[in-house]
């Protein structure tokens, strides 16, 4: 089984939603016993809390439900996961710094899967209008299709 934590800085945008996606691409496929996934945030801004309401609207157009609550990323989650997949390049680097000795090899960028703009950062929407929800779905919906295919077993 392959695990996998999808991770950004408040947990209530671009990481709940690529969790998500991904739960719901695994349903689909019918593979949910081969990846375990969760979500989590640099920060402990908004723990507890549900994914933003404009995040939430904008998976529910595309038929998502998120019922993730947000939660602050743990020393443990670097030995616990596989595979961990930063939003944008500041949270990597939080990410590196805090990364145990042997578990950095583990980290890397979401976009790293997306085949149309490999390397660049998941934009932040939580300061856009709803198009900024908008272009995150789309972004993280790619990766997830890269992701999916790249790890199928
Ligand atoms: P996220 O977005 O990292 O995609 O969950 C943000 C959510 C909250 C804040 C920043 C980014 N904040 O400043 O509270």
């Amino acid at each position: 089984m392959k695990s996998i934590l999808f991770v950004c800085l408040g947990n209530i945008c671009r990481s709940p939603l690529a969790e998500g996606i991904f739960a719901h691409k695994l349903q689909q496929a019918d593979l949910q016993t081969a990846f375990r996934i969760d979500s989590a945030g640099t920060s402990g801004w908004h723990e507890g809390e549900l994914p933003d309401r404009r995040m939430m609207q904008t998976a529910k157009q595309y038929g998502l439900l998120l019922t993730h609550r947000s939660r602050p990323l743990l020393r443990s989650d670097f030995h616990d996961f596989d595979l961990l997949l930063a939003m944008d390049a500041s949270v990597l680097r939080e990410m590196q710094r805090r990364a145990p000795a042997g578990t950095a090899h583990k980290l890397q960028l979401m976009r790293a899967y997306d085949a149309l703009s490999s390397g660049a950062d998941v934009e932040d929407p939580y300061y856009q209008d709803q198009y900024g929800f908008e272009i995150c779905y789309q972004v993280l919906d790619e990766c997830c299709e890269r992701l999916l295919e790249a790890f199928r077993p």
